[in-house]
């Protein structure tokens, strides 16, 4: 189905996107949170922003919604230049803030047909919905259920029910997973993936949790200090970043002999070979790529374990190291730059794309008028379910 705005191209897009928040004084040059930032999102993928505290994932995701302005650079989500059209963006795109505010006092299902209200959403239409995206989600025992009553992973899997309330074509989720056990994270990355398949979504998610994330990811970026130091598929990150650099091959034998040891070290791509941790390993340090003549394998590891079995030995087990997402988190999350923690007022995060909807520290509660006012509403369409969750 068209829907206008560029149907073919990205579905999100960002060229030489910058953003630099102002200091205290004139004088004080402030903080360059984004820094040329050029990646795009297609869609039906799923794009990984992965970068450590403070590195500029927020920042970006608020300019790619219209609710910061970029200093320099292009952004165009399904189109339309958030910045210009925020309206439009706000229509398609579904948001999950970093961190995601409802009511308390009201049940899951109220504080979605309130998100539906906001979004203009008929109100038959509306339950529908509701229940559905409940359904989805995996909290439809917990429709009548007080949101005050949540636990952090339930409000997490209900915001990203909120976030699709309004059938979007993108999904844009900000640390999904924070402050969710590690079982927790699993099943919402799980829920993620499935939903993003079904629905045929672009998504991007940004995170901190490197190992975990990318697996449900096409294609990640490394976002540390505001640039994006690499792109692409996982594998082949860790070729390019780990491409020329020696591998390390453990190899599991039945027996560690002397003889085996021998039949690795004369492998021309192996430097060395030494005894493992245990008796009956190797540990051989290779070289990146071992070409070979007609139609061999050039992965070292390949090659040497067709090597020792052509030699007659028997492998139990074979590990590769040293290109991992190991070191890709090792070399660019860890040795991040620590003077980067997030600082600095907090303001811009917690605006929302529905305005009036407090999200946590916000100060909208400015806005209780007028929910009131729908809480009022509410209660008479939905007789004998009272917000306070029995
Ligand atoms: N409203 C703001 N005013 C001034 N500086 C800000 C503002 N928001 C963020 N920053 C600064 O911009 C940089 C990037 O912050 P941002 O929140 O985008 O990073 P992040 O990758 O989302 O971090 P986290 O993993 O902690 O959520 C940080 O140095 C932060 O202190
Ligand atoms: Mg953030």
């Amino acid at each position: 189905m068209a829907r206008g705005g560029a149907a073919d191209g990205p579905a999100i897009l960002a060229r030489e996107l910058s953003k630099r928040y102002p200091g205290p004084t004139p004088e004080d040059p402030g903080t360059l949170a984004v820094d040329r930032l050029t990646f795009e999102v297609r869609r039906g993928e799923i794009f990984g922003l992965l970068g450590p505290n403070g590195a500029g994932k927020t920042t970006t995701i608020l300019m790619l919604l219209g609710l910061t302005e970029p200093t320099s650079g292009e952004a165009r989500v399904l189109g339309h230049d958030p910045a210009r059209e925020p309206l439009a963006v706000k229509r398609r795109v579904g948001y999950l803030p970093d961190s995601v505010g409802f009511y308390d006092d009201l049940t899951a299902e109220e504080n979605l047909l309130y998100t539906a209200d906001l979004n203009g959403i008929a109100a038959d239409e509306a339950a529908r919905r509701a229940r559905e995206r409940l359904r989805e989600v995996g909290l439809e025992y917990a429709r009548h259920t007080r949101v005050g009553a949540f636990s952090r992973g339930m409000r997490q899997r209900l915001g990203v029910a909120d976030a699709l309330l309004k059938d979007p074509e993108v999904l844009i989720l900000d640390e999904p997973t924070l402050g969710i056990d590690p079982e927790g994270v699993r099943d919402m990355l799980a829920l993620i993936r499935e939903l993003a398949g079904r629905r045929g979504l672009a998504v991007l998610v940004s995170s901190h949790l490197l190992h975990q994330v990318q697996e449900i990811c096409d294609r990640v970026g490394i976002f540390v200090g505001g640039r994006l130091v690499a792109a692409g598929r996982v594998e082949e990150l860790a070729a390019r970043l780990f491409g020329g650099e020696p591998v390390e091959v453990e190899v599991r034998l039945c027996r560690a002999d002397e003889r085996a040891r021998d039949a690795i070290a004369k492998l021309p791509f192996v430097r060395d070979v030494r005894p493992g941790d245990d008796p009956r390993t190797l540990r051989a340090t290779c070289e990146a790529r071992a070409p070979g003549a007609g139609g061999e394998p050039d992965e070292p590891g390949a090659r040497l374990a067709r090597a020792l079995v052509e030699a007659g030995f028997d492998i139990v087990g074979l590990s590769v190291r040293g290109r991992g997402l190991d070191d890709i988190y090792h070399r660019y999350f860890e040795g991040a730059e620590p003077g980067r923690e997030a600082r600095g007022s907090l303001a811009g995060r917690a605006r929302s794309l529905d305005a009036g909807r407090p999200r946590d520290g916000a100060a909208d509660e400015a806005a209780a008028g007028p929910v009131g006012a729908f809480v009022g509403r509410l209660r008479r369409l939905l007789p004998g379910k009272g917000g306070d969750g029995r």
